[in-house]
């Protein structure tokens, strides 16, 4: 049976990456420490899979534990092995992710997602696995950028969350023997199939509105924002600025459904095993803009509930545009998202609305 290894497996991106996978036919192991997330997430998982019961009990494997423990991820490999079987690849969701919150805790942000990366190479380099699929972010281009991003375009992240996702692509590239990671396509001549995947910005949710995001701590990020306008958690939204230079002065992203970016990563594991060894860096984003009041016009069409907002100051680090040039990813991975940001706005309320209080 040919397996993977999914860290950071319950969250946002990771429960929904695991069932596409589950639903392709692989036998996963699923790695959290639950740190931003709830087992209840891989459970549900399960349950929405086109498998049984029985089925779902010899696929999954849920491992409570840290990616800096390397002897945990040992234990992962050889217990693959006892069974004659083999972890064919890693999916590497598993890390910190606010940006506010990295220039606090720098420390815990090099810490957990550079050297977790660390961790987790040296051991699927000591089980001869050489096959990785990494979340990168948009935010390794910075903020000086007003057109759509393409893969050869400068980085130079403004935050340490960003610099860490930038340091793990340089350290993967330099592991393939590769010397950029301004190219989207390179070969590697240590034999490593690796892809490097720059979201932009994730949103929605399963259409069955039973996994979604669920952040912890208070969100920062405008969709689950909005959802709890909506679900009059929270009174109204502040835009963060109107002044910016777009067409209606506030800030334009490129949404992408979570669907289609879980979809996404099934595409580059196809294209890794199928091809002899290399090295991708890769945009997944729509390639479509929306600015903040555009999404606030929308959500009322879609889902019939008013947004009230009022305008404050920019955020320090925001940027107008951030736009992804998606032509690459349907060049190499022969993905394209599918899903616009009607679609984006039903799943996620469907999402909030069923779980008001996420997985509690
Ligand atoms: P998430 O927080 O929902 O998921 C990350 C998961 O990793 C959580 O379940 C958390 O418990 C787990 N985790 C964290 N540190 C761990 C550790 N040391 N050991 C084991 N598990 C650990 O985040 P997400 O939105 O699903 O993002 C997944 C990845 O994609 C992250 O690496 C993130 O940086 C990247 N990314 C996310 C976005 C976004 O907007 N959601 C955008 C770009 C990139
Ligand atoms: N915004 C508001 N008010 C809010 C929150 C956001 O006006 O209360 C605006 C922002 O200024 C921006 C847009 O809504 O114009 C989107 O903001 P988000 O916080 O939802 O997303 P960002 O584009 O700032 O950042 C996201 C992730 C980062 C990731 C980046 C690129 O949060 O982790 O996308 O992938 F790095």
């Amino acid at each position: 049976m040919r397996c993977l290894l999914i860290t950071g497996a319950a969250g946002f991106i990771g429960s929904h990456t695991s069932l596409v996978l589950l639903n392709a036919g692989y036998k996963l192991f699923l790695l959290d420490n639950f740190s931003n997330s709830s087992p209840i997430a891989l459970e549900r998982v399960g349950r929405l899979s086109n498998l049984s019961n029985e089925k779902v009990k010899e696929r999954m494997t849920i491992v409570n534990g840290d990616i800096r423990d390397f002897s945990l991820l040992e234990n992962i490999f050889l217990s693959a092995e006892k069974n004659g079987e083999k972890i064919i690849s890693v999916f590497h969701f598993a890390g910190l992710k606010a940006v506010g919150e990295s220039f606090e805790k720098a420390f815990d942000y090099w810490d957990n997602n550079v050297g977790g990366t660390i961790a987790l190479l040296k051991a699927m380099e000591k089980y001869s696995c050489r096959s990785i699929v990494f979340s990168s972010s948009a935010t390794v281009y910075g903020t000086k950028n007003n057109k759509a991003l393409i893969e050869t375009d400068p980085i130079s992240p403004i935050n340490p969350y960003g610099l860490t996702k930038a340091t793990i692509e340089k350290m993967l590239a330099n592991i393939a023997g590769c010397h950029s990671t301004r190219v989207a396509k390179q070969t590697s001549p240590r034999g490593w199939r690796i892809a490097c995947l720059r979201y932009f910005n994730p949103a929605g949710a399963h259409p069955s509105g039973e996994i979604g995001e669920n952040p912890k701590d208070i969100p920062n990020n405008l969709f689950p924002l909005i959802n709890q306008v909506a679900i009059e958690k929270k009174e109204s939204i502040t835009i963060f600025g109107q002044d910016w230079p777009t067409p209606d002065g506030t800030g334009i992203r490129d949404y992408v459904h979570v669907m289609d970016i879980a979809e996404g990563h099934k595409a580059a594991l196809d294209t890794l095993i199928s091809s002899n060894p290399q090295l991708l860096i890769i945009n997944l984003g729509s390639g479509e803009g929306t600015s903040v009041l555009d999404l606030i016009k929308i959500f009322k069409l879609s889902i019939g509930i008013d947004i009230p907002y009022r305008f404050g100051p920019r955020r320090n680090g925001d940027t107008a545009i951030s736009l992804a040039n998606p032509g690459e990813a349907l060049k190499f991975i022969k993905w394209k998202a599918k899903r616009n940001i009607e679609e984006i706005c039903r799943d996620s309320w469907n999402w909030q609305h069923q779980n008001p209080m996420g997985y509690k």
